[in-house]
């Protein structure tokens, strides 16, 4: 197995560019890959001032580390969750990496700062954890973006995850939000811009980015994510990866390039909803209360809930 580049000794086949990578053309396909994904969404502006969301797993700190590299200015955002061990441990390698490399990291915790977790909020309010997750994940990085005064949000969403996304919201048409599913959504008021340049990388080659550049990270996943069906989409698009090398690219990329427009603009203003101030945190919101209000009134309320420890299948 030869590199494309140089010829030398490969680490790493990339079917779907039907090529193979040394360490050091493998590391730079994955920063031509985020220059290209930004330039081409006009997602970032030299001297634009970042605050990626770091969850301690693999695809967002391969992000903080590419876009530093890359000379933006980027703190971190560590947002606990209250979801047991999991939780602690991630945090554990958030603070690591950001100690090793002199960068600043902002952490916010839900259960000393906003007075419950996501076990707790799930229960009380009977959503799904990762949907109570998903709003207050949504919520504080907003409100962490603007107080800061950054330019931009960024988030490690890969190409996995939006082709997943993708597939489960075209499979139940879900039309409104396939107008909401590109790479970048512009600031509005009271919402920063949003980016995701890892769009062009996936999974395995965020998981090989991070080995070689020596980055370690959060292997477990989120155990109150299992039975998620995005998990079950992603599965579905790597057996036809298999079959048909860049299906995932084609599916994802395809869809931008040829129906996203048909869903609603970027900025949605065809169909402007009023927004008002939240009542009693100031957020846009279209009600009188947002939805992180609402949500984290009843889960301080309810009793906290413990995650019980896992039982180990294997
Ligand atoms: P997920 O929704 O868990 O797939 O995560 C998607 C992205 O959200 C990650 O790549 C991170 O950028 C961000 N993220 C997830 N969890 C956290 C967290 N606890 N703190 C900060 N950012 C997070
Ligand atoms: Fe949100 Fe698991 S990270 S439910
Ligand atoms: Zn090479
Ligand atoms: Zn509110």
């Amino acid at each position: 197995m030869k590199c494309r580049v140089c010829r030398g000794p490969a680490v790493i086949d990339i079917r779907r560019h039907n090529a193979n990578f040394c360490a050091e053309h493998f590391l730079r396909l994955c920063r031509d890959q985020v220059e290209k994904a930004v330039s081409r969404f006009a997602m970032l502006q030299r001297g634009d001032r970042v605050l990626v969301a770091v969850s301690g797993g693999k695809d967002s700190l391969a992000l903080w580390d590419l876009l530093t590299e890359m000379g933006y200015e980027v703190d971190g955002l560590y947002l606990g969750l209250g979801i047991g061990d999991y939780s602690d441990s991630s945090g554990t390698y958030v603070r690591a990496f950001a100690e090793a490399r002199g960068l600043h990291l902002i952490e916010v915790d839900l259960r000393a700062d906003e007075g419950f977790d996501v076990p707790t909020a799930a229960a009380a309010t009977r959503r799904v954890p990762c949907s109570a997750c998903g709003l207050s994940k949504r919520h504080l990085f907003d409100r962490a973006a603007l107080e800061g005064g950054y330019d931009a949000l960024a988030t490690g969403h890969n190409l996995d995850d939006e082709a997943a996304v993708l597939l489960g919201n075209v499979v139940k048409w879900q039309t409104d939000y396939l107008g909401r599913q590109r790479p970048v959504l512009p600031a509005g008021d009271g919402f920063p811009r949003k980016i995701k340049p890892l769009v062009r990388l996936t999974e395995r080659e965020m998981a090989a980015y991070c080995v070689l550049r020596g980055i370690d990270y959060q292997v477990e996943e989120c155990p109150m994510a299992a039975g998620n069906r995005h998990l079950g989409h992603k599965e579905t698009l790597n057996d036809m990866e298999v079959r048909s090398p860049g299906a995932k690219h084609d599916l994802y990329f395809g869809f931008l390039d040829r129906a996203v427009d048909r869903f609603g603009s970027a900025t949605d203003d065809e169909d402007p909803v009023a927004l008002a101030p939240c009542a009693e945190c100031g957020a846009p919101t279209t009600g009188d209360t947002c939805a992180f209000c609402r949500l984290a009134g009843q889960a301080r309320a309810a009793e906290p809930v413990t995650l019980r420890p896992r039982r180990r299948s294997r």
